[in-house]
């Protein structure tokens, strides 16, 4: 019997972060540069019901059997059974690993928990259907996020960017949606780690105190994702950076850059970007910023002179949906 492998991309927020907490659009786009990769091999000797699990990265080895309900790894192969109907899994090994940066904003969790989705299942000779990956995917982010939005199953299964917006009742409207002609993107780490949470939390209190300046703010962000929307598929990349801009000025008037990300921010532009943001909740983290692709090297080199510790370079549109 063969090995089943499976890859899945991380992702980033484009445009729209802290604004898509109320209720405005936000735009996401996998970053395939970057995967993590789940390959299950039947395990000649083992006996039946046994599942081996190897995730080297995070120093993991051990048995199915012995790992908590609420193991993201477990949940998500337990997922896979009940989901299937399958009883007990014939005996196999399960190894995973990934590029992906961790708690980087980059969606790395979902994007190892889709990658054994789908080769776990495939193993089991009952390959899912992308919808399928995403729900299952979302049903193990609940275990560990609490209330997930769904950005980042939906755009790490479909591999495609992903409009968002929430809906005052009921679920939240989540398309994908085709680029017309590739761009790059290029993201930049401050090495900063800042919880979400708390840039969340700190916008809130903002907004209740000022609830018609942050408003006018969302309002605008929103705008700006739906205008990105429309140039992506319309095939305008280019004008993608004076949209960043923009965004990116909304968001340091939210209270949520820092100085390490206006730092990068302002390399980038001078090195050639055509336009920079910070991407996800902010105060560190990373940024992103819309380049030519033959610049990508220079504004690299850049970046990581202005303090970046870690710099990717992703190029949207060139690939069709997974792996
Ligand atoms: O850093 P990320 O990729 O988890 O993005 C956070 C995006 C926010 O809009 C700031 C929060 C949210 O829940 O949408």
């Amino acid at each position: 019997m063969p090995a089943f492998t499976a890859t899945a991309p991380a992702k980033i927020i484009l445009f729209g972060e802290h604004a898509v907490v109320y209720g405005r659009p936000a735009i996401a786009i996998p970053v395939t540069e970057v995967k993590a990769r789940a390959v299950v091999t039947p395990a000649i000797r083992g006996t039946q019901g046994s599942v081996h699990i190897q995730a080297p990265d995070i120093d993991l080895e051990d048995d199915l059997s012995h790992l908590p309900d609420a193991h993201p790894l477990a949940a998500t192969i337990r997922q896979v059974l009940s989901a299937l109907g399958v009883p007990r899994s014939p005996a196999c090994i399960v190894r995973v690993t990934s590029t992906i940066p961790v708690a980087a904003g980059l969606g790395s969790g979902t994007a190892v928990t889709i990658a054994i989705l789908r080769a776990y299942a495939a193993f089991l000779g009952r390959p899912l259907s992308d919808e399928r990956v995403s729900e299952l995917a979302y049903e193990v982010e609940k275990l560990y996020h609490g209330t997930p939005s769904g950005i980042d199953n939906t755009v790490i299964t479909y591999a495609m960017p992903v409009y968002f917006q929430r809906q005052e009742r009921g679920s939240p409207l989540i398309e994908t949606f085709r680029v017309s002609q590739p761009f790059s993107i290029l993201i930049a780490d401050t090495g900063i780690s800042s919880p979400t949470s708390t840039a969340v939390g700190d916008v809130r209190k903002a907004w209740q105190a000022e609830l018609e300046r942050y408003e006018a703010l969302f309002d605008a962000a929103g705008e700006i994702a739906h205008t990105a929307r429309q140039l992506i598929e319309r095939g305008s990349p280019d004008l993608l950076g004076p949209l960043m801009d923009r965004n990116q000025a909304l968001l340091q008037q939210m209270g949520v850059s820092s100085p390490d990300l206006e730092r990068l921010i302002t390399a980038a532009r001078s090195a050639g970007a055509l336009g920079a943001k910070l991407s996800g909740g902010g105060r560190g983290g990373n940024m992103i910023a819309l380049i030519p692709a033959e610049k990508a090297e220079q504004i690299s080199v850049a970046l990581k002179n202005a303090g970046a510790v870690r710099t990717i370079v992703t190029r949207i549109g060139d690939r069709g949906a997974g792996e």
